[in-house]
């Protein structure tokens, strides 16, 4: 295992049980908390942005905000929010996505984005990879491209990654 992952790997805590019964829950404030593992984070989250020619940074709430908002300040690159519905004040885009049970909708503010924009997709766990790919096509709907999908976490066993793969026109997910 190289270097990065053994130090972010050794910062994150499994919670049993949380927040229900059966569930691990991977709790990532004890990377956030650590200086040295949050800055490896967000430099090689940078590094992804830069190579894969992205020149907006979306984060997707809640944490995605947090791993998100600095990428985007050391890549020199603008941030922007894809929030759960309602929370957006300005014109926005929505998209529906399909949870086990029910359904979630997620947000954008279209304005931020434009047709030569190609955007790198933050967050901190790809499960099922419903939220990821509802954020791919309100990217795409916005008219801009998607330069990639950078991951902290991927649970495998969900198999979210082809699922973003068929959504993604060739861009990389890149997990770490
Ligand atoms: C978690 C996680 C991802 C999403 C992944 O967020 O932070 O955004 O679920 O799951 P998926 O691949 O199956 O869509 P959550 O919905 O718990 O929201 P929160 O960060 O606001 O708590």
């Amino acid at each position: 295992m190289t270097d990065i992952k053994e130090l972010l790997l050794s910062r994150i805590r499994d919670v049993a049980d949380y927040p229900e019964p059966g569930v691990m829950f991977k709790d990532i404030t004890p990377l956030l908390a650590d200086p040295a593992a949050f800055t490896a984070l967000t430099d090689a989250f940078a590094e992804i942005a830069e190579r894969t020619g992205a020149t907006k940074v979306v984060g997707l709430e809640a944490r995605g905000f947090i791993l998100g908002a600095p990428v985007a300040v050391r890549a020199g690159l603008g941030f922007i929010p894809v929030r759960k519905a309602g929370k957006l004040p300005g014109a926005t885009l929505s998209q529906s996505y399909d949870l086990e049970y029910g359904s979630a909708e997620i947000e954008i503010h279209a304005e931020d984005l434009s047709a030569d924009d190609r955007v790198l997709i933050v967050d901190d766990v790809l499960a099922t990879g419903g939220t990821a790919e509802a954020a791919i096509q309100l990217i795409h709907r916005a008219g801009a491209e998607v330069s990639g999908v950078a991951i902290l976490m991927e649970l495998t066993f969900l198999s979210g990654r082809p699922r973003l793969d068929s959504a993604l026109r060739g861009a990389p997910v890149e997990s770490l």
